[in-house]
């Protein structure tokens, strides 16, 4: 059994981005119906719909039916909307290269049918962002399947934010495994980092995987080395925002030290995700931008203050794991090992 909730969607009239509204989880399943780029942009960039994949397609859908408020009778009008409603999507979150690929995506798309009618060129538009969501799809099962090769019945595993159903458009990426060991009763024992500021781990992988009836127990992420030294965890597993093509891999901040962590104690670290989120123009992680986000995440988090008025905060969205912390990266192609500057190549 996998989430039952799609993050992102079209409504029936596909005329309308549809997303469930993860800030508002797990305390109401509210659904938002979208088609201004002013309030799809703010969904991303307030982490409405978030995790790299889902990013991804409510970019492509929400470019799609904001496109179609377009007034536009030529092509070459609707063109110019549409470019204009793309630039400004992509400057909503900087790290997860999925946001620019489905936008890229769309775009190639768009120059690919230049030539046609503009009843044609919408329709293309909607196949290509229809085609993004299934794709990931059948990517997260691949990615699941792959990724429990890795894994015995009975294993504990620690996994950081939440890179599951909610964060894709069905299995995840760190959590498709879990989901498809359940369905053959493999019994895991998954250990959630509740991932301070925005508690995406406590909040939404608990969330899904209880859900789903997976056995599931929410730490603080400072308990990490402590659970892994009394040998309860078998296998790191984390999704990724941007994999460089060197193998270092950007995800939500904490990771890199719960992958410094797991090396300690000689625990296995997967960093698992389709292979849009690796980013051959991306040479090594020092070259990933690292979002920064308001300091009042931290200070008031959750509408209380949780730090003096007025004290400083710093608030990296996410973090870079280097490349020799990881032990193996997961896609729906398969297992890359390093070293992975060769094989992350060979595999392009
Ligand atoms: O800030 P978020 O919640 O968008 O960060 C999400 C993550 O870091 C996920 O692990 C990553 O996007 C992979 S989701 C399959």
């Amino acid at each position: 059994m996998t989430m039952s909730v799609v993050p992102a969607k079209l409504n029936e009239s596909k005329d309308k981005l549809v997303l469930i509204d993860q800030t508002l989880i797990p305390n109401e399943e509210k659904f938002l119906e979208l088609d201004e780029a002013e309030d799809v942009w703010e969904a991303i960039k307030k982490l409405r719909v978030r995790g790299a994949p889902a990013i991804g397609i409510a970019a492509a859908y929400g470019l799609y039916v904001c496109s179609l408020k377009s007034e536009a009778t030529t092509v070459k009008d609707f063109k110019k909307d549409f470019e204009e409603i793309r630039n400004y999507l992509a400057t909503s979150r900087p790290t997860a290269v999925n946001l620019f690929w489905a936008l890229d995506r769309m775009t190639k798309r768009f120059e690919k049918e230049e030539n046609m009618s503009l009843a044609e060129v919408k329709e293309a538009l909607l196949d290509e962002s229809e085609k993004i969501f299934r794709e990931d799809q059948a990517m997260g099962k691949a990615i699941g399947k792959h990724g429990l090769t890795l894994l015995k019945p009975g294993m504990g595993l620690l996994t950081h934010c939440n890179a599951g159903g909610i964060a894709t458009s069905g299995y995840g990426t760190a959590l498709a495994p879990m989901y498809l060991g359940d369905e053959k009763g493999y019994d895991f024992k998954v250990y959630a980092d509740e991932t301070r500021p925005l508690l995406q781990g406590s909040r939404l992988t608990a969330y899904e995987l209880d859900k789903a009836g997976i056995d599931v127990t929410v730490i603080c992420d400072d308990m990490a080395s402590q659970v892994m030294k009394e040998g309860k965890i078998d296998a790191v597993l984390v999704g990724c925002d941007r994999v460089a093509a060197n193998g270092d891999a950007a995800n939500k901040i904490g990771t890199s030290g719960v992958a410094i962590l797991a090396k300690e104690y000689g625990i296995p670290m997967y960093v698992l995700g389709p292979t849009s989120t690796i980013d051959m123009d991306t040479p090594t992680g020092d070259d990933i931008e690292i979002e920064l986000r308001d300091e009042e995440e931290i200070g008031n988090g959750f509408g209380r203050r949780t730090a003096p008025k007025g004290v400083k905060a710093y608030n990296p969205a996410f973090d870079v794991t280097d490349a020799k912390y990881i032990t193996a990266i997961i896609t729906e192609k398969g297992v890359i090992k390093p070293p992975y500057k060769e094989n992350i190549k060979e595999l392009f």
